[in-house]
């Protein structure tokens, strides 16, 4: 270029654009540094000790004026990540369902992130669009759901979960898609229990049918849906005027891991025409383990289901799945037509079929975890968590402490040895630094939530829980 102007734009340009060889050498030191950080991060606190008030004072001197070096800035962002997040990647993470993600998961983002594919359409991404299809029937044949099952990726459990409200409605009545809530002779309600996770109101809200119309059904006094007090409010909706439209099992609930009477419900979805959504976010990779996926026995005969490969599954974020035994419904709630794209092929073209129009390529991360570890090798992760909470269980219980849930899975609900303010107790562990749990209620009381989410969290992790636990609850 000869025009002095374009030349300075072409330079400046340079800074998002650098030429392969400068790519090359700023990716080598990234991924070293990475490793670096990690490897401190893994033995160092699991909680945050960066001074927030300098941060934000670092933070109002950057106006974007001034470009800085790209090396710096990487620097200044790897250091700041280490010392300001709560660290999902330390093995004495015991907290919510963020794994530590998979290594072939997060090779698949750098892989995405490189080729930076637009999964909307089947034209601009033929082979994403295939493989995403593939994962999601071979998923589907795991869970049960049939061979005419299909569905999408989701960034989570609360897109997916809408997902089937929205199937659920467009399946209610023929009118919803033109009329929305107006078109049911009354205001449409949908059940789970009240130990769900509670994005379900957000659900509602979005979907336009208001909070009001999710029903949180009381539970068995185990922590799962009670399937005689669902039968009597349905039959009270039914009398009032209220449409019932959907079910939701939880099968793994957020606060206990709990797994909802699944068979039961589906019998009551089948005999009350509801739509029969399992939300498996979390508990759905015990299919996975040929051990443990029996415990969902029930959920193949679910309308969908939700399963998020970023909890349990160790795929970095957001990776959920929807999955349909009746995607034909998908392609009814969310077709749309417009002459820009490059295709329009319904139950094939992801924009058609799903809430997101432009789409990353998550799948390629549950792929490539999947494929390097076989469903015998996430098996053996999944199981491997559920033997890590049976340690802390007997390692607890001989100390003393007692167990409020009875969950198969890698979630325990404990109550220490004296009775105390368990909020006090938990905000005591995560100070000193070195574990980290959760304040959870479950049925009603306050606990100590502890979830193994880590893949390589050791015996020398558990006894550091277990005696900042003791030492917390002095
Ligand atoms: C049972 C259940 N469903 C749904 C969600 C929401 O998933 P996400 O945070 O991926 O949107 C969660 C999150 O923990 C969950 O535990």
């Amino acid at each position: 270029m000869t025009d002095p102007a374009v030349r300075e734009l072409a330079a400046a340009v340079a800074a998002l654009f650098p030429p392969r060889v400068e790519r090359a050498r700023v990716d080598a030191w990234l991924t070293a540094a990475l490793n670096d950080a990690l490897a401190r991060v893994h033995d160092g606190a699991v909680i945050p000790d960066i001074d927030m008030a300098r941060f934000r004072a670092e933070l109002d001197a950057i106006d974007f004026e001034t470009p800085r070096p790209l090396e710096a800035l990487l620097e200044w962002s790897i250091e700041r990540m280490e010392h300001g997040i709560v660290q999902m990647t330390n093995p004495r993470y015991f907290g919510l369902f963020n794994p530590g993600a998979s290594f072939p998961s997060q090779c698949a983002d750098r892989i995405v992130s490189s080729f930076n594919p637009q999964l909307a359409s089947s034209a601009s991404s033929p082979v994403p669009v295939a493989l995403e299809s593939h994962l999601i029937r071979a998923v589907a044949r795991r869970a049960g759901l049939g061979l005419q099952a299909g569905g999408h990726f989701a960034t989570g459990g609360s897109e997916a979960n809408y997902t089937a409200l929205i199937c659920a409605l467009t399946c209610a009545h023929p009118d919803f898609a033109q009329r929305g809530a107006r078109a049911f002779p009354g205001a449409p309600v949908f059940y789970t229990s009240r130990e769900c996770h509670i994005a379900w109101l957000k659900i509602a809200h979005q979907a336009g049918i208001g909070r009001q119309a999710l029903r949180l059904v009381d539970t068995d006094g185990s922590g799962r849906l009670d399937p005689q007090a669902l039968c009597r409010a349905i039959a009270a909706d039914r009398a009032s005027g209220a449409v019932p439209v959907m079910l939701v099992a939880t099968a793994g609930t957020t606060g206990g891991g709990m797994i909802d009477p699944l068979a039961p419900c589906a019998d009551i979805a089948r005999r009350e025409q509801l739509w029969y959504h399992v939300d498996a976010a979390w508990g759905g990779a015990a299919i996975a383990s040929e051990r443990m996926r029996t415990l969902l026995r029930g959920m193949e005969r679910a309308d969908s289901i939700t399963i998020d490969a970023h909890k349990w599954l160790a795929t970095t974020m957001g990776c959920a799945l929807f999955i349909s035994a009746r995607p034909a419904v998908l392609s009814e709630a969310f077709h749309a037509s417009t002459s820009f794209m490059p295709s329009s092929i319904a139950g094939v073209d992801p924009y058609l079929n799903s809430v997101q129009w432009s789409r990353r390529f998550l799948g390629l991360r549950l792929f490539l975890a999947l494929g390097a570890a076989g469903w015998a090798g996430l098996g053996a992760h999944v199981e491997r968590s559920v033997a890590v909470i049976e340690q802390i269980r007997a390692r607890l219980t001989a100390l003393g402490w007692s167990i409020a849930n009875d969950s198969p899975l890698a979630v325990l609900d404990a109550l220490p040895p004296t009775p105390q303010d368990v909020r006090v107790l938990v905000r005591r562990v995560v100070a000193a630094g070195r574990a980290w749990v959760a304040p959870a209620s479950f049925e009603g009381r306050d606990v100590v939530r502890i979830c193994a989410t880590h893949g390589a969290t050791s015996e020398r992790d558990i006894e550091e829980l277990v005696s900042a636990l003791s030492a917390a609850a002095c």
